[in-house]
């Protein structure tokens, strides 16, 4: 069930969302060679809640960190750890904040020093396909159609899309109603309506499009361990619009010329 938002949730989401969109902004101070992601997910935790929100991913179903720490073969939900970051990697920082009750998800994939540039290729292809897949999303047209999009464009470009891991409704919960995948048929799936909440989050891969999970359960690998790229942000239609409520602006002030 999709669960329509009022004008005054519409605000906690607003507010949820600028609490995610500075996490990822400290987060960004810290996504350099030579840091743990462990580390990472500290800071990400106590600023989360020295501003007042829960990390809403510690715990989730058992998660043991505030940070899904996507490292270069790493799709999604990796667990924080004593990992290094290291030149040339590629680190996709996933979280969570709940704010009075509401939650903002959001997820930027770093380049950590010099990457190589057909890697940086994956990287812009998939940022560029998550605002493709916004652009998709007006109220009106179906789920499909943002599905569609992200793939068309992603697989034009000689990319894969993963399948087991979608976007999804937001609010109260972390994970609504509908289920929002990055591939499928336009004109398929629910009617974007006003007051819907969505969460657009490709996960693109170099390689083949096939996954595996790790023996902890959670941690999602490319199969042929080639790089997995993701951006996510979360979304509000509103009045008719598509407003971005999430923002990389504080990723932005932080990496000045390393943005991409
Ligand atoms: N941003 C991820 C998502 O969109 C959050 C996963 S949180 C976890 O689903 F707790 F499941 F790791
Ligand atoms: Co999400």
């Amino acid at each position: 069930m999709i669960y329509i938002k009022t004008p005054e949730e519409m605000g906690l989401m607003r507010e949820a969302a600028d609490l995610v969109s500075r996490t990822l902004g400290e987060i960004a101070k810290w996504a350099l060679p030579g840091v743990t992601t462990r580390k990472i997910d500290n800071i990400a935790r106590e600023f989360i809640l020295d501003n007042g929100g829960t990390p809403a991913c510690l715990g989730y179903g058992g998660f043991p960190g505030t940070v899904c720490c996507e490292v270069n073969d790493i799709v999604v939900h990796g667990f924080p750890s004593g990992y290094t970051l290291q030149e040339g990697d590629i680190f996709g920082a996933d979280t969570v904040a709940e704010l009075n009750g509401y939650h903002g998800d959001m997820c930027y994939t770093f380049p950590i020093g010099e990457v190589d540039p057909a890697i940086m290729r994956l990287l812009t292809t998939t940022k560029e396909s998550l605002y493709v897949g916004i652009e998709a999303c007006r109220p009106g047209k179906r789920i499909g159609d943002v599905a569609n999009a992200v793939q068309t464009y992603c697989e034009s470009r000689g990319y894969s899309v993963v399948r087991e891991m979608c976007g999804h409704g937001i609010g109260r919960k972390m994970h609504e109603d509908p289920e929002v995948p990055n591939y499928g048929r336009k004109g398929t799936g629910a009617v974007i309506r006003n007051g819907m909440c969505l969460c657009i989050e490709p996960m693109i891969n170099m390689g083949s499009k096939n996954i595996i999970v790790d023996r902890d359960g959670w941690t999602c690998r490319t199969r042929d361990h080639k790089p997995s790229a993701h951006y996510e942000h979360t979304l509000a239609i509103i009045d008719g619009h598509t407003e971005v409520l999430t923002t990389f602006d504080y990723v932005k002030d932080v990496l000045g010329d390393r943005f991409i």
